[in-house]
């Protein structure tokens, strides 16, 4: 069985693994990339979102058959990408967690809306975070800290 190529983190990767291994397994067992949460399994609670090629995705959901040759970005890119560390820095300053188990995974999402459309209107913000769940109900501290990672990128622009 030939690898399954990609890169994560823009560092290339080869995996000698069923190509119908999820990729959240992957990304936590093989590549030690725990950032990425592992909640419901089935793509309906979001903690495992990551980016493929700039899309958020649900990475319990998702083959390493569909990510061969494409670009994977993880929670653990915060150090390099500018638009990560201003989500996770508004993360931080709003205190917008409770066990914090969602949080990687929103901030991925949030991510991606962000990194399309610098200036996302409250509805397209909520639409982003309708697809995770937070047990915590920590919604409201996760919302502010959606708004001001928003007014963040503005200022930095
Ligand atoms: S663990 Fe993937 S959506 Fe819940
Ligand atoms: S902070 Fe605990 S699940 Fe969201």
């Amino acid at each position: 069985m030939p690898p399954v190529k990609f890169s994560v983190n823009g560092r290339a990767v080869e995996l000698q693994a069923s190509p119908d291994t999820p990729l959240v397994y992957a990304l936590r067992n093989d590549l030690g990339l725990a950032g990425t949460r592992f909640g419901c399994g089935t793509g309906a609670c979001g903690a495992c979102t990551v980016l493929v090629d700039g899309n958020a995705l649900q990475s319990c959901d998702t083959p390493l058959w569909a990510v061969e040759g494409r670009n994977v970005m993880t929670v653990e890119a915060w150090e390099t990408d500018r638009i990560l560390a201003i989500v996770r820095q508004a993360f931080i300053e709003e205190q917008a967690a409770q066990c914090g188990y969602c949080a990687d995974g929103i901030m991925m999402s949030l991510a991606g809306l962000l990194s399309r459309n610098s200036a996302p209107t409250e509805p397209e913000l909520t639409a982003v975070l309708d697809r995770h769940l937070c047990r915590c109900a920590a919604h409201m501290r996760i919302l502010r800290a959606a708004r001001r990672a928003c007014n963040a990128l503005q200022v930095a622009a």
